[in-house]
């Protein structure tokens, strides 16, 4: 790190001065710590903005900002910038506040200057109401600076938590983020990681070694593969930090700045061909991957998935209908059929909540047997974790419209952005099933006596069958009902998506007057 003692004998010419230490700043922690950044396959905190941002736009703010901490030597290592870069720049032309943390600087690690930098730019962001997009590669609180550090990660924590609903808050993992490190990304809105070279964990392998005796890497512990199917810490896992950075432009793309703002705008496209009306098989029990339903629907090349390889049973993301931000939630027949479990419960709550919070309306595609049997889940939670999607979809007031395609069995009919808990429209296609549950597990119950009695069992059972079929398996008990607003072919979803945005596009809705709620956690 450059020994930074050089104020006494500055030179006269103050431009020069200016100079020398704008190149002093910029340096970070030196050429030799940049070279082992890159050989670890990482780019250094500058090189990560220029990727991220549109070229020239980024404005640094405190580049001269220095710690005042002493001891363990640290009165003689006062770097510029005290190891994390913040500013402010621009993504296709629209206004985000960054920080990027420098590795190559105390490894990166926060002390209270470190800290102040990222609570002042975040103010400055919720303040003019733009997004937070924070490039983490840090070692955790800055061990020389004891109580301090810490007290500057709850300073973050704190300001994260202001900005949380408010403002979009998006986190890339650039390096082994431990300890304080993990909890910021954890309450903000998204955390992109970066294989092989991002790690997230409470503790790193040397402690679980010691405290659990399980021997683990650090890729198996906290990498982004773990995270980002696994845990779900991640929503994406990417190749490497180029792709990263270049993800987070394109989902900015679909976010608005803040929780006032209106959505983004995109010029219309038509979307990819996908024979719609032939995409349910003749079978109930046939799966089909209801990507191919979102592709068939939404302005082609659209679609930027949530979570792709987490509760993969349930599909989310963010999509343009007409030019326009919706945000989908999907069951996936082509996983576990589809059914509701407590990590997709709990994926498609948060995603719902957070479109819920910045205006961006929800279109839901419904074909799910119901929640998941057994002990495992039972004893997990899958009450409490269900309940949370449940009350996702009953809180939110934007924009809400369902299109049942196929299966809408049980409390997950109801779940899944029923009319009765304020859905704005609800279309079925001719092959949704709506029903208590579904035929065979019906008719076990219902007629056990008469098939048991019966002379030929299976041939009863088979009959019960087909009439319960016939009575439920349809959508046309429903609509008589009103419970859905209409049917229609697979091939008018589109239009009919995009009309009814448009009819809902003034929607206010409000909540009874309350703090907050008491979301089940
Ligand atoms: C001060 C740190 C540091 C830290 C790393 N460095 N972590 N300095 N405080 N927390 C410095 C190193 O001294 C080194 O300085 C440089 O950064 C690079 O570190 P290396 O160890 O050489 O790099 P690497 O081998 O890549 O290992 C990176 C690492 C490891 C995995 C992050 O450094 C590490 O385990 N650090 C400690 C992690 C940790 O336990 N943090 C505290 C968590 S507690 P030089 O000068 O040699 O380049 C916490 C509390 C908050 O965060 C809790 C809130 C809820």
């Amino acid at each position: 790190m450059p020994d930074t003692q050089t104020d006494a004998d500055a030179p006269l010419d103050p431009f020069a001065d200016l100079d020398r230490r704008r190149e002093e700043a910029r340096a970070g922690g030196g050429e030799a710590r940049i070279a082992r950044q890159h050989e670890k396959g990482k780019l250094s905190a500058r090189e990560r903005l220029d990727i991220l941002l549109d070229p020239g736009s980024f404005q640094e703010l405190g580049q001269f900002v220095r710690h005042q901490a002493v001891g363990f030597g640290l009165e003689r290592q006062r770097p510029y910038g005290d190891g994390v870069v913040t500013g402010w720049g621009s993504i296709d032309g629209r206004m985000v506040y960054v920080y990027s943390q420098d590795f190559t600087v105390f490894g990166g690690s926060l002390g209270l200057a470190h800290a102040r930098k990222i609570v002042q730019l975040m103010e400055l962001a919720l303040e003019n109401g733009a997004p937070v997009i924070g490039l983490n590669d840090s070692g955790g609180a800055r061990i020389q600076e004891g109580v301090a550090a810490l007290g500057g990660y709850a300073d973050l924590f704190l300001q994260n938590t202001l900005a949380s609903g408010v403002v979009p808050q998006i986190s890339a993992i650039l390096g082994p983020c431990a300890g304080g490190a993990v909890y910021s990304p954890a309450i903000t809105d998204f955390t992109f990681m970066a294989r092989g070279t991002s790690y997230m964990f409470v503790t790193g392998p040397n402690v679980v070694k010691t405290v659990t005796n399980e021997v683990v890497t650090q890729e198996e512990l906290g990498g982004a593969d773990t995270h980002a199917s696994r845990s779900g810490v991640a929503h994406r896992a990417f190749a490497n930090e180029a792709a990263l950075l270049l993800g987070i432009r394109e989902l900015m793309g679909y976010l608005p700045s803040n929780c006032e703002d209106p959505v983004p705008l995109a010029p219309e496209a038509a979307p990819e061909s996908v024979d719609l009306d032939g995409i349910i098989p003749e079978s109930p029990s046939t799966p089909y991957d209801i990507h191919d339903v979102i592709r068939g629907v939404v302005d082609a090349k659209s679609f930027f998935e949530i979570h792709p390889d987490f509760a993969e049973n349930i599909v989310v993301g963010f999509a343009r209908l007409g030019g326009r931000s919706v945000g989908i939630v999907a069951n996936q027949p082509a996983v576990l059929a589809g059914v509701l479990d407590i990590d997709a419960s709990v994926k498609a709550a948060r995603f719902v909540r957070f479109c819920d919070a910045f205006n961006i309306p929800l279109v839901v595609f419904e074909d799910v047997p119901g929640f998941m049997p057994g002990t495992d889940q039972e004893w997990n939670g899958i009450i409490r974790h269900g309940a949370k999607l449940l009350y996702a979809f009953c809180e939110a007031t934007v924009p809400k419209v369902t299109v049942i395609t196929r299966k809408a069995y049980g409390g997950a009919y109801d779940v899944m952005n029923s009319k009765h808990i304020r859905a704005d429209l609800n279309l079925a296609w001719p092959s949704a099933e709506i029903a208590v549950m579904g035929p065979k597990g019906a008719v076990e119950i219902i007629r056990k006596r008469e098939i048991a009695a019966a002379d030929d069992p299976a041939a009863a059972e088979e009959q019960f069958t087909e009439e319960y079929r016939e009575r439920f398996a349809n959508p046309y008990v429903a609509a008589e009902r009103g419970y859905v607003d209409d049917v229609i072919r697979p091939s008018e979803t589109r239009q009919r998506l995009i009309s009814a945005m448009t009819m809902l596009q003034n929607k206010v809705q409000k909540l009874p007057r309350k703090k907050h709620g008491n979301l089940p956690l």
